[in-house]
């Protein structure tokens, strides 16, 4: 217990293939395919302590995603939609956890090491445990600094970048450690074009006159579920939302608000690229309208449709 991750300290179970088993004892052989070749597919979802009690926030979308990166690299997932959204509120329920950070993997499991994984066992597992604001609570309210990556995004036509795998996350694990190690808080990562693609972990937002813009689906970003909450919230508050945007570096210094989206990230506020300061420095008002609708919505549960009761 005493060596473990702070972040996991008190989890107790994890679910793995169908059993709920001890938290020391969720384990993969050496020789799991995943684990060489990052043939594996998951899910960041987050559960909500709301007014209505804890909910899962749009677990539907999750699980859309789930399968349909999974059918990407042909895994397939020996467990039923339903399955899954049992065992997970199961183990929300056994954990006794309101509100909880969630990750559901699926991956190819202990087979024959050769490329092609079609004879190794699919493997699947859901764990479960607190985690508080991913940037820090001082981002979620003053913002942070950031940094473009030396490191580009992968083109969609080299890896399709709308399937959440395990893999490719190495991209976002360099652009994350040279941010950090330069002193930033987070990275922004350009794309094949040298047009913005978006976070390692986050979508991207940028207000300019009164307006707001989020990079499209082709320029090599994962279709982020909270994106596309975002979206819809800022439409609904009235604000007009160009929702397939290319961005240019340039237009980053000189946007007047940016901000990360993202089921970790949530809604963060950017104060700074490279140094050179965004707006007043610090959450902007259209920023703060939204990330105050979005946790306004969270807190209350009112689209239904957006939560799965636990
Ligand atoms: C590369 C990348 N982009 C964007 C996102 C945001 O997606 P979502 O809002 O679905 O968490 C994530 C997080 O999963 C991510 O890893």
């Amino acid at each position: 217990m005493s060596d473990r991750p702070e972040m996991f300290e008190g989890v107790e179970e994890i679910w793995l293939d169908g059993e709920f088993v001890d938290f020391e004892d969720a384990q993969v052989h050496l020789l799991t395919h995943a684990l060489h070749y990052g043939t594996g597919v998951f899910e960041g979802v987050r559960c909500y302590d709301t007014d209505n009690g804890p909910a899962i926030f749009r677990w539907e979308e999750h699980l859309e995603r789930l399968f349909d990166s999974a059918k990407v690299y042909d895994i397939d997932i020996p467990f039923s939609r339903e399955e899954l959204t049992e065992a997970t509120v199961e183990l929300i329920d056994r954990e006794g956890l309101a509100s909880c950070y969630i990750r559901p993997i699926a991956f190819y499991g202990y087979g024959p090491l050769g490329l092609n994984p079609s004879e190794s066992p699919v493997q699947v597992g859901l764990a479960a445990w607190p985690w508080g604001a991913y940037l820090g609570e001082d981002a979620l309210e003053n913002g942070v600094d950031v940094a473009i990556s030396s490191w580009r995004k992968y083109s969609s036509s080299q890896i399709p970048t709308n399937a959440k795998t395990t893999g490719t996350y190495v991209n976002s694990v360099l652009a994350s450690l040279e941010a950090t190690g330069n002193g930033y808080t987070e990275a922004i990562v350009l794309n094949k074009e040298g047009n913005v693609a978006e976070g390692p972990g986050e979508n991207l937002f940028l207000v300019r006159d009164g307006e707001i813009f989020t990079t499209g689906l082709a320029e090599s970003i994962l279709d982020g579920i909270t994106r596309q909450s975002v979206i819809t919230i800022a439409e609904e508050t009235g604000y007009t939302v160009h929702d397939d945007a290319t961005i240019s570096r340039g237009e980053l210094y000189t946007a007047d608000e940016l901000f990360f989206t993202g089921t970790a990230a949530e809604v963060t506020p950017i104060r700074s690229v490279d140094d050179n300061q965004i707006g007043q420095g610090t959450k902007g008002p259209v920023t703060d309208e939204i990330q105050t609708a979005f946790f306004d919505l969270i807190e209350t549960g009112d689209r239904e449709e957006w939560f799965r009761y636990v």
